[in-house]
């Protein structure tokens, strides 16, 4: 099942819809406002010339009666006046002027009046508009004073049209634009839902395409990347985990099974309890390798990064080194401490107890030297921002060239085969510095092997 791929749904094209709607609107409010305040100019402005036509003609006819008047409107005439004159008298008969308009009698008095007009020109008669002012004289003489408005009302309806069309093609390009943009949009959209799916079913190698050109998409996509990086490699881990985990149960589980099984076909029951003994010893081995994977497993989930709490890891260091001690001095070594008090990180007891334990075990168990027993230093120290805490035997060490190695989990040398472990004490103490923010490092301590954990310090609380 895809992803509903139409262009016209997607919210980019309503986003863009939305503002086109919003320009569109401000737009009509601005040209429209641009427009009456022109138009309401021009007929003012229009008006006032008529009105002061009339005034003059009126003055005319107060002062030198009808016929200054109608000598007034021919004079006007003959000067080319721009403007339009009639006069009658009160019987509608027409006395003078350029305009006629049979139904002068049917026209409002002392009002603006608009009205058509035909004038001739060399391909017949036009029709042109007219506003003009129709005045009622005493007497019942009536004066019409008109402008031809054609030209005004040509300009308006080319602004008019003018303005229509700009509306028309903000909208198809606004909508056009849009349904690109979203098309694009989706187009890759659509290319990382393809992605995510082939990645679903199986491809977990498979990564979301990127344009490169960084913007938020692709961001996006880099972040769903890091993240499939990151599953990826746990997957692998977890993969690893459990295949190794397979395998080395095999093995003892494998022994458990033939010793159980000679055991049965024997009649005697010492060798029945020897065989339950030796049974219990192993089931406890292979408990203690499950306790360890879950461990490690838990460890490097975080979940116990929310309950860190700040601790003295000087204290940590003399419980263990007390607790060790007796057992190195019983096997010919010593176990001897170098820290002082104020070792402070942010970590948790019983997690750093046991990353320090395994330390101590693995130097105890590999770090005899060919003169005795092993002889062990513990060692903690605050150095710049970080607390270092050493164990160092004077073993054989490892070489640098499997170092990086027996870090991984059930990684163990060829030499220490002949005794007992499952490779997992390593990858344990690595598991907790991670957790801590810290490393482990592991260094010769020439000889011998020097294993050092960097902890970041943390001042204490109050
Ligand atoms: N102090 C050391 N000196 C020499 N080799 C060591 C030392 N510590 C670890 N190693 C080598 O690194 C390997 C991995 O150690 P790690 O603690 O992870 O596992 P282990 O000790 O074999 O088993 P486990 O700790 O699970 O009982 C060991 O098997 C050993 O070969
Ligand atoms: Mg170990």
């Amino acid at each position: 099942m895809r992803a509903d791929g139409n262009p016209l749904k997607s919210s980019t094209f309503r986003l863009s819809a939305l503002y086109l709607l919003f320009f569109l609107l401000s737009t009509i409010a601005l040209l429209g406002y641009i427009y009456f305040n022109t138009v309401g100019l021009l007929q003012r402005q229009n008006e006032e010339t008529i009105g002061a036509e009339v005034a003059g003609l009126v003055d005319q006819y107060g002062t030198q009666g009808l016929e200054g008047l109608i000598a007034a409107i021919n004079r006007r005439i003959e000067a080319k006046s721009p403007m339009l004159f009639m006069l009658a008298d009160a019987q509608g008969a027409y006395l003078a002027g350029n305009l006629h308009t049979p139904s002068i009698n049917a026209l409002p008095d002392n009002q603006w009046i608009d009205f058509a007009i035909r004038l001739g020109d060399a391909d017949g008669t036009v029709g042109h508009q007219v506003r003009g002012f129709n005045m009622q004289l005493p007497q019942d003489y009536q004066l019409i004073v008109g402008q031809d408005v054609e030209d005004l009302n040509q300009f308006l309806i080319v602004i008019r049209k003018a303005f229509y069309w700009g509306l028309a093609l903000a909208l198809a390009m606004g909508l056009g634009g849009g349904y690109l943009i979203s098309r694009n949009f989706l187009r890759r959209i659509d290319a990382i839902t393809d992605s995510s799916r082939e990645i679903m079913h199986g491809n977990l190698s498979g990564r979301m395409p990127t344009s490169g050109s960084g913007d938020e998409l692709d961001r996006l996509a880099q972040s769903l990347n890091e993240m499939l990086g990151q599953i990826e490699k746990l997957v692998q881990g977890m993969r690893e985990v459990s295949s190794n985990v397979a395998h080395d149960l095999r093995t003892p589980l494998t022994r458990l099974r033939a010793r159980i099984e000679a055991a049965l076909r024997q009649e005697n029951p010492n060798e029945y309890k020897t065989t339950m003994e030796q049974t219990l010893a192993d089931s406890d081995a292979l408990l203690s390798t499950f306790n360890a994977v879950l461990s490690i497993t838990q460890l490097e989930s975080g979940e116990q990064r929310s309950n860190l709490q700040v601790l003295d890891a000087h204290e940590i260091l003399e419980d263990v080194v007390d607790l060790y001690a007796p057992l190195a001095e019983e096997n010919h070594g010593a176990l001897v401490l170098n820290s002082t008090p104020g070792l402070f990180v942010r970590g948790k007891r019983e997690i750093m107890a046991q990353a320090l334990t395994n330390l101590v075990d693995n130097a105890m168990k590999y770090g005899e030297s060919k003169s005795g027993g092993a002889r062990i230093e513990v060692s903690g120290i605050k150095q710049g921002q970080d607390i270092i805490i050493t164990v160092s035997d004077n073993g054989p060490g490892i070489p640098d060239s499997d170092k990086p190695r027996v870090l991984q989990r059930f990684v163990r040398l060829d030499e220490s085969r002949s005794k007992p472990g499952n490779g997992l004490g390593l990858s344990l103490v690595a598991s907790v510095a991670n957790l801590l923010n810290g490393k482990i490092i592991l260094k010769s301590n020439l000889p011998g092997l020097r294993a050092e954990l960097h902890l970041p310090y943390a001042a204490p609380d109050g």
